[in-house]
């Protein structure tokens, strides 16, 4: 059956002490609501609707870039769950099937948990709430039960002291047919200990019309909610905890995985070898077999099968690192193509550019791709050999087999096989050595 999502993202973070929204905040480079919006990746979700209130410019736009079809609704004034929920009526009109609720400062709820809630509702339960066993239950709404049945939730503040003492507390993921919980939410009161619209109140409300509600309950660590920079760093740990032991089990090396970090989105192949303290930012591949040294960091970055990047290399977006090819260390490659078996062994920046095949660039070869205005592409043909310190400044090309002497500004294009020599002529003075260190000895009255 089809299912509309409903993100509640109105609160305002005040814990972060941050001008950024809450949910703008990132784990392993992705935005927090981004994370709790791929918790659904296994339903099969129709409308997405946002709830944004503090910051609902910033919130807004980056639910736009992660997908245009996102719906926002603005929620003013934070006048409880049930009231965001209430704000999605309008974007809801229509849509039948089921309406999930989720939070988006709760990054990790897996698509097998909404999948298990999901399969709930199809048994024929009317409400289905996600709970979890509590460590400690803290100020957790609790779920009272009976049996299989969820009779209500109760917030801590206006619970009892028995009821204070279940540990089987609510996570806020709820799930229900959609036009029922418009219905609930609209006769949800604030007549509570913080005067607010409780989204929890449907559960008791749907009872006493003769709807059951059930709890499907998950691990505590996948309802971690981000609330300071404390929690953003533990959900930051925890996720580079499961996606180190994510790529050890699909046949990566990791020499000492607790100092690599992942991106979201990283894919690394089998049997590619990354050493210590190497970064992922987001977009990147490393294909089977490829090498990542010690101290790189990569983003947006292709790295072929069989290819050694670094030590200390910088792939930033763009970079295509070929079947075999080598980037060394002090190396930044953008926006370029490294062809198959080509090397950048040493201390280059290579933006803007295509390496042919086999090409081999010296040590200190720049690509001087940005006039100050706009940038410009340098081309190098295959098996062309870069003499050090060549400056190609863009655009440029340089043949396949071409050369270019050390030292060289090349500025203009080089035909195939030719040699490119652009420097100074050098001249020697017989003996001048000697003599100039030998007069700069004596005005130092240092003797010889
Ligand atoms: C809520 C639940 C509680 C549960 C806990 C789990 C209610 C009444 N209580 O409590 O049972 O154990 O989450 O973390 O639902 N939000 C809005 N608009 C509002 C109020 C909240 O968008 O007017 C958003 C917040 O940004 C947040 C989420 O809803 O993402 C939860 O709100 P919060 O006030 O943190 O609820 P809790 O008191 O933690
Ligand atoms: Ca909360």
């Amino acid at each position: 059956m089809a299912t509309q999502l409903v993100l509640l993202a109105a609160g305002q973070g005040t814990r972060m002490k941050s001008d950024r929204p809450k949910v703008l905040h990132e784990v392993a480079g992705r935005a927090l609501f981004a994370h709790a919006l791929a918790s659904a990746g296994e339903l099969d979700i129709d409308r997405r609707i946002v709830v944004v209130g503090s910051g609902a410019e910033a919130v807004a736009a980056a639910a736009e870039a992660e997908d245009p079809r996102i719906v926002t609704v603005e929620q003013r004034e934070q006048l409880g769950t049930g009231h965001a929920v209430a704000r999605a009526r309008d974007a809801l009109t229509g849509a039948g099937g089921d309406t999930v609720v989720l939070y988006g400062d709760t990054p990790f709820i897996r698509p097998e948990t909404l999948a298990a809630m999901a399969a709930q509702r199809e048994r024929g339960a009317d409400i289905v709430v996600l709970g979890f066993e509590a460590a400690d239950p803290g100020r957790y709404g609790r779920l009272v039960t009976e049996g299989e049945a969820l009779l209500k939730i109760v917030e801590f503040k206006d619970a009892s002291t028995e009821e204070r003492d279940i540990t089987l507390c609510n996570s806020g993921v709820i799930m229900a047919a959609t036009e029922t919980l418009l219905d609930l939410v609209a006769a949800t009161g604030n007549d509570n200990a913080s005067g607010e619209y409780y989204l929890t109140d449907i559960v008791e409300i749907g009872r006493a019309q003769g709807l059951g509600a059930v709890v499907v309950t998950c691990d505590e660590a996948e309802t971690l909610g981000v609330n300071s920079r404390a929690d953003l760093a533990a959900a930051e740990a925890a996720f580079q905890a499961r996606a180190r032991a994510t790529a050890l089990e699909d046949g990566v090396t990791l020499v000492a995985p607790e100092t690599v970090f992942f991106s979201f989105d990283t894919v690394v192949g089998r049997d590619a070898l990354i050493e210590p303290n190497v970064v992922f930012g987001p977009g990147v591949t490393v294909e089977t077999g490829a090498t990542i040294r010690a101290f790189s960091h990569l983003e947006g970055a292709h790295v072929s099968a069989g290819a050694i990047v670094g030590p200390y290399a910088r792939l930033r977006p763009g970079a295509e690192v070929g079947n075999d090819a080598r980037v060394g260390n002090f190396v930044e490659i953008k926006n370029a193509e490294i062809g198959e078996g080509a090397k950048v062994p040493h201390l280059s920046y290579v933006g803007d550019a295509g390496i042919g095949a086999a090409a081999n660039l010296g040590a200190g070869t720049i690509t001087c791709n940005y006039d100050g205005v706009s940038k410009h592409r340098t081309e190098i043909g295959s098996r062309a050999f870069i003499g050090s310190n060549t400056m190609l400044v863009a655009p440029v090309r340089v043949g396949a087999g071409a050369v270019t002497a050390s030292g060289t500004v090349v500025t203009k294009d080089v035909p195939d096989g030719d040699l490119a020599i652009g420097r100074s002529e050098q001249s020697n003075k017989p003996g001048r050595g000697r003599r100039l260190m030998d007069m700069l000895r004596d005005r130092a009255g240092k003797g010889k």
